[in-house]
């Protein structure tokens, strides 16, 4: 068994990019019969930007609604909360003091977070130790993260080689995978889609709400009678990762042929949408009206977090002189 592991961050309620880019291909790798995966919620992480704690509960009930909702199994893997198991914030000292200084200064992540930032947090520049606690408290092998995790990673790898310099083979050094096809879900308007950009389509909300956004997506002038090119259009580009193949070649033709204005394209892709998701978003709705259930959840997970935690951590505090 391969243990993969990896984080999400709760900075608020998943969007279509997230769940093409990290849910969906999150749950098939924790599908894989050769897999035994560890996927938490990290909730810590989010402190370094939100300070208000309804925000950060609401944020995590969200984001394990999502998982849940798209269908992760919680009896074949380990889905937990970062903050339930406070192991972590133990490991992340003892890590720290194996970082060098100017390893954390160099990163690209704490580089571009802190130009834009009035005040910078501490907990911003050692975001990458507390990231290596995460992997390593797991003893975990492979880490899938998009391209923009790689050098944390990186930092892992080489905080793991200097803590096993005191002895071998004392923290497992884990692998990033990568993904290859690297899908970048565009947003409303034709960025690439992100929270941060406010350009999202959230498919959890009801139609009437996710109409607007999908009414919002950008497009060119071209009057409806005329041709257009269905390539260069935000509309097309996004049903083409949701439709049907058949749905896309239509869509294309009629793009093609003019006569068909971008509210009838509109149209379709909020329909698909909302036929696609339709079982997503109802029990996303149910788990966001039961906290009990998603609670009971990350409990089971934190629980059997912990029972590996305790072990790696009970390794490293003896190596250590505690
Ligand atoms: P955001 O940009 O909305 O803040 P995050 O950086 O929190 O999103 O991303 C969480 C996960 O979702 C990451 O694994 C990231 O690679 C993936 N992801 C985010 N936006 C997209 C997108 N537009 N297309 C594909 N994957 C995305
Ligand atoms: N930093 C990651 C992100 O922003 C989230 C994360 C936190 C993570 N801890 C992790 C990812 C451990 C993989 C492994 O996407």
């Amino acid at each position: 068994m391969a243990r993969i592991l990896t984080g999400i961050q709760s900075t608020g309620t998943p969007h279509l990019g997230n769940i093409l880019g990290a849910i969906q291909p999150g749950i098939e790798l924790s599908e894989k019969p050769e897999n035994e995966a560890f996927l938490f919620i990290a909730n810590l992480h989010a402190l370094t930007s939100i300070k208000d704690a309804e925000i950060i509960r609401e944020n995590t009930r969200s984001v394990a609604a999502a998982w849940l909702a798209f269908g992760l199994d919680t009896s074949k893997n380990t889905f937990y909360r970062q903050s339930d198991v406070p192991e972590v914030c133990e490991l992340m000292w003892y890590l720290s003091c194996f970082s060098p200084f100017p390893m954390l200064a160099n990163a690209h992540s704490f580089k571009d977070k802190s130009e834009n930032l009035s005040v910078v947090n501490t907990g911003l520049f050692t975001y990458p130790v507390l990231m290596a606690a995460d992997i390593l408290l797991y003893d975990a092998e492979f880490v899938p993260v998009g391209k923009d995790q790689k050098q944390h990673l990186e930092m892992t790898r080489d905080i793991a080689g200097k803590v096993n310099q005191l002895h071998e083979d004392l923290l497992v050094v884990p692998d990033s995978l990568i993904s290859e096809k690297v899908m970048v879900v565009p947003g409303t308007d034709g960025r690439k889609m992100s929270k941060s950009y406010d350009n999202t389509l959230n498919v959890f909300l009801p139609e009437k709400k996710l109409k607007k956004q999908v009414m919002s997506i950008l497009t060119d002038s071209t009057p409806l009678e005329e041709p257009k090119d269905p390539d260069t259009c935000n509309v097309f580009n996004l049903f083409r990762l949701v439709a049907d193949d058949n749905s896309v070649a239509e869509m294309r033709k009629n793009y093609l042929a003019g006569g068909y204005g971008y509210g009838h394209a509109k149209k379709e892709l909020l329909g698909v949408l909302v036929d696609k998701y339709e079982e997503q978003r109802n029990r996303y709705q149910e788990l966001m009206e039961d906290p009990q259930t998603l609670e009971d959840a990350l409990k089971t997970g934190a629980d059997k977090a912990r029972e590996v935690a305790s072990g790696v951590l009970t390794r490293l505090r003896d190596a250590l002189g505690y």
